[in-house]
């Protein structure tokens, strides 16, 4: 079999959610990371509700207004963090071991790519940011469909630019539904497992649990 080409979720992967956050940790006050979990969480069930009724909004607006539902579940945080913690977000850090990951993956010859819910934009941001440019072949984003993952058709993308069969591809994330939608469409998934959290979807497994990206390549 080819070597595989090594696909990458971004937004809690690659580039880590909660460093927006951590960037004004102090002024943020004491609800600071249940701020950050509700933020996100509520950014995500609105890809989620919004594909299965059918409709799309890209993922900085779903970002902006997430944020506001956060503010109005924690009034401890200051509204007036929503310009410095959006800033943030569009240039989120990257984990300390992504850059190294992809720099490996590209050394022993695989391709490498992300796919993502994020706007065109806001990947490029962060991708440049955090200098990733030059570690990855492809930056895919589910705009061009209007609709989220894990809807099957996102990770058919993959192999579309690729022209790969679905078992080529290794996708990587730490989100375990995004890891079942891509083992769902047959690639191999790897769940990078950096909350501890308890393993679900048993019905589509990855091959490999890693703790970090200081795995990668498996
Ligand atoms: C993404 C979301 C799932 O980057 O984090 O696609």
């Amino acid at each position: 079999m080819a070597q595989p080409i090594y696909v990458f979720d971004a937004y809690g992967t690659l580039f880590d959610v909660h460093a927006a956050i951590a960037r004004h940790r102090a002024a943020a006050g004491p609800d600071a990371d249940r701020f950050s979990d509700t933020w996100r969480q509520k950014q995500l069930e609105y890809t989620w509700t919004l594909t299965l009724a059918g409709r799309y909004v890209e993922f900085w607006a779903l970002t902006e207004r997430a944020l506001d539902f956060a503010f109005g579940r924690f009034p401890s945080v200051n509204r007036s963090l929503k310009p410095q913690l959006l800033d943030a977000y569009f240039t989120l850090d990257a984990f300390a071991d992504a850059k190294a990951a992809l720099a490996r993956l590209k050394q022993a010859g695989h391709k490498t790519a992300i796919l993502s819910n994020g706007s065109p934009k806001m990947l490029a941001a962060a991708v440049t940011g955090s200098a990733l440019d030059g570690v990855l072949d492809a930056v895919l984003s589910v705009d061009v469909l209007r609709f989220y993952k894990p809807r099957p058709e996102v990770y058919a993308l993959v192999t579309a630019h690729f022209a790969c069969a679905p078992d080529e591809v290794m996708f990587v994330s730490s989100n375990r539904w995004d890891v079942m939608g891509a083992v769902a469409v047959g690639f191999r998934g790897l769940w990078v497992n950096r909350a501890n959290n308890p393993d679900e979807y048993a019905d589509f497994a990855p091959i490999r649990t890693v703790a970090d990206l200081a795995a990668l390549p498996i």
